[in-house]
């Protein structure tokens, strides 16, 4: 079979890695089309050399735009290409305006598309990704539930006969891609094992609203642990639109550096000692990684994290708040430690610990869904 994948932004390269890898060993032709969504070094092209992904054939060079702008854009040259290729099925991952633009492009061509993480609902009609999610699924022919919470959503949406429950790629991606160098990282950071929290920070909620950045920031200040924050572009850009980059740079815990590669990032979190996020990627990570989420949007993004109290929701309503959310994070943190240096407990813990996300094998399930679907 001829495979297209279409990516364009950080998390999509990290889904794919796993996914090439099982169409190149099945014998497949593939084809990868980057619709330059993301297109720094350390937003995109890292990606593709450490995780060893083929080099994209084709780049759009849509990036930065408003959601209109690069969806519109990535739609024209996605069918362009679409048109010469011929594809026998489209892969697309997760839910960006890179994903929606190429359902709604190869759909009007017929060609079959498989979408990878369907399926997740926050049920929030204002968040982009929601939206992009919903008509993702609907257009597509093969949906691929990263969990059972996923699966259940596209069964209640009427998508049952095209969707399968094939875990999660993102996990594939984490055991196969582990964690490496960490001595070397954390002197680099002048940080040590447990004793620093890793921050993420980019969602659209968080990066729109002066009053809530400045939240954020206030409850960044009143952490009494060192802060590694690999910054997101977007997030650079409207802090020192704003005039607060001098200010961010003097909080005296708090360690801005650029964004890093996966390898990296996934080293830094599994020896930190919780996450402070607004990445849906990263919320799950956390679980994979066995270390304490602190969640800065109010989205559900995977109910079954927050059921076992994996992911916990920051209240940032006022500076009051903060300082309880504080205390949270601060005893959160100490609990989870406690557990993973009590031998006894930890094997409880992990005969208990149930994956939600499958076994590591979801790029497997996924071709032999498009094999047995389209073959
Ligand atoms: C996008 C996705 C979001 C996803 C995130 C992953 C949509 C609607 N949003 O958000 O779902 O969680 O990617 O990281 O698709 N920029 C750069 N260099 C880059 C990329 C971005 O400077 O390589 C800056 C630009 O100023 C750009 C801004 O970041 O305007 C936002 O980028 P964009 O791709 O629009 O959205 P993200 O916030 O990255
Ligand atoms: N990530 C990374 N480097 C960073 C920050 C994040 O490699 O500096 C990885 C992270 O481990 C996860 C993915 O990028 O696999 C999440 O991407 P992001 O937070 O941009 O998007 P989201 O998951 O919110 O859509």
């Amino acid at each position: 079979m001829r495979i297209v994948h279409i990516v364009g932004n950080r998390p999509q390269f990290i889904k794919l890695a796993p996914v090439s890898r099982t169409v190149q060993r099945r014998g497949h032709e593939e084809i990868i089309i980057h619709t330059g969504q993301h297109y720094d070094e350390n937003m995109s092209d890292i990606f593709f050399k450490e995780l060893e992904i083929p080099r994209p054939t084709k780049n759009l060079e849509i990036g930065s735009g408003s959601h209109a702008e690069m969806t519109a854009s990535a739609m024209v040259g996605i069918e362009k290409e679409l048109i010469k290729i011929r594809p026998d099925a489209v892969i697309l991952y997760g839910d960006t305006d890179s994903t929606v633009a190429g359902a709604m492009a190869t759909s009007k061509l017929n060609i079959p598309i498989c979408h990878v993480e369907a399926g997740t609902r926050t049920f929030s009609r204002t968040n982009p990704e929601e939206k992009n999610r919903i008509v993702t699924d609907h257009l597509s022919d093969i949906l691929c539930a990263a969990d059972k919470e996923s699966y259940n959503n596209l069964v209640k949406e009427g998508l049952e006969s095209r969707a399968i429950l094939t875990g999660d790629v993102m996990y594939d991606s984490f055991l196969t891609y582990g964690d490496k160098d960490s001595e070397k990282i954390l002197n680099k950071y002048g940080i040590e094992d447990n004793e620093y929290i890793l921050m993420t920070w980019h969602r659209q909620e968080n990066t729109t609203d002066i009053r809530r950045i400045n939240l954020i920031l206030s409850l960044v200040s009143k952490l009494n642990k060192k802060i590694i924050l690999p910054l997101h572009p977007r997030t650079k850009s409207v802090l020192i639109k704003l005039g607060l980059w001098d200010t961010v740079l003097e909080i005296c815990n708090l360690k801005i550096c650029e964004p890093v590669g996966y390898i990296e990032n996934v080293t830094l979190l599994k020896h930190s000692q919780g996450i402070l996020t607004d990445s849906g990627g990263l919320s799950k990570e956390s679980y994979f990684a066995n270390r304490p989420c602190f969640f800065m949007v109010d989205l559900v993004v995977w109910p079954c994290l927050e059921s076992i109290n994996q992911i916990i929701h920051l209240k940032l309503t006022d500076n009051e708040t903060i300082l309880k959310e504080v205390k949270l994070m601060d005893d959160t943190m100490k609990h989870h430690a406690s557990i993973r240096d009590d031998v006894t407990k930890k094997n409880e813990l992990v005969k208990e610990k149930i994956n939600f996300f499958g076994d590591g094998h979801a790029s497997e399930l996924i071709l032999d869904g498009i094999e047995g679907r389209l073959q």
